[in-house]
């Protein structure tokens, strides 16, 4: 395999690269100064490097910004990627695409890899239209995953840390459910996946589901950090993006493909947070 990540200062772009280091993968890293996704792709880089896989690691993710930036927001995540997966139709390269649980409307809960997708803000819908592209490519994955967070200090678990060291009570939402993923695990799966022959939807999440309020106290606990935390519906935060209520990424086919579950995500928060004292 020889794998470009599109994207190398994200969290995904980051995990990617450390694994694919630690697994001695022929691999190369894009950042946006290399490879500009809000205009026209300029292929030159990946067609001197000739990847036989490419990582989109790259997105817009910003979930309430996207709603008033929604031209950039299409030009990351759907029209770039429809240029991407007509290049790797004509070069015959494995397109592997990132994608999330808010392509679900969170009505029914727990969301099978082939159930109907319903995105009800506009980062879902042009995640939604970004896997309709890469569905065209004759190989290709998409891998929905769910509350990513590790690295840097723009993913919630680091942002409760920051608040909690400054005010004596945070208010955290207690009514969206979902799956906390470490990006490190989401990241190895899917480089792991990827070396294989699967192609199509898939759903790399961590086993176990939580509210934000669950999150934060069991990370605020594994810190020590005693601060109160008052539960508060999503409706009073008046954000401009709507969230699913409840979007729990189901994988019912890792054993069927050589694969162990998932990890709990309060193990893998347990090893973030204890084992390397982050
Ligand atoms: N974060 C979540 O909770 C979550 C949940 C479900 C699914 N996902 C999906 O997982 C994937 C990775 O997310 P993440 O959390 O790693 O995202 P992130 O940390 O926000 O990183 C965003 C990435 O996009 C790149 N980027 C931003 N603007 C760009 C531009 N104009 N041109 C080129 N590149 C640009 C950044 O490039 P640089 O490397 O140059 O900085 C960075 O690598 C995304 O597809 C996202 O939709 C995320």
């Amino acid at each position: 395999m020889k794998l470009a990540i599109i994207g190398k200062y994200g969290q995904l772009a980051q995990a990617a690269r450390a694994y694919s280091e630690f697994k001695k993968i022929d691999s190369i890293s894009f950042s946006r100064d290399d490879f500009p996704m809000q205009r026209q792709l300029c292929f030159d880089v990946l067609e001197s490097f000739k990847p036989t896989h490419i990582l989109v690691a790259s997105a817009y993710t910003l979930v309430d910004q996207a709603e008033s930036e929604k031209g950039l927001c299409l030009a990351l995540n759907t029209f770039s990627i429809g240029a991407l997966s007509s290049w790797c139709i004509h070069n015959n390269v494995k397109l592997v695409y990132p994608s999330t649980d808010y392509v679900f409307d969170g009505s029914i809960g727990k969301y099978s890899f082939s159930d109907k997708v319903n995105p009800i803000n506009f980062y879902g819908k042009s995640k939604m239209l970004g896997e309709i592209e890469v569905a065209r490519v004759p190989n290709f994955i998409i891998a929905r995953t769910s509350w990513l967070y590790g690295i840097g200090s723009n993913h919630f678990p680091a942002k409760i840390v920051q608040a909690a060291r400054k005010f004596q009570e945070l208010d955290v939402v207690d009514d969206q459910i979902g799956s906390p993923t470490y990006v490190f695990d989401f990241a190895q799966r899917l480089i792991d996946l990827m070396q294989g022959e699967f192609k199509g939807i898939i759903h790399i999440s961590s086993t176990g589901t939580a509210s934000w309020f669950d999150f934060a106290c069991r990370l605020l606990k594994l810190k020590s950090i005693d601060v109160k935390v008052n539960r508060i519906s999503t409706q009073s935060l008046a954000l401009p993006a709507k969230r699913p209520k409840r979007s729990i990424l189901l994988e019912e086919r890792w054993s069927d493909l050589g694969f162990r579950e998932m990890s709990y995500w309060e193990d893998s928060l347990r090893d973030l947070y204890l084992q390397y004292n982050h």
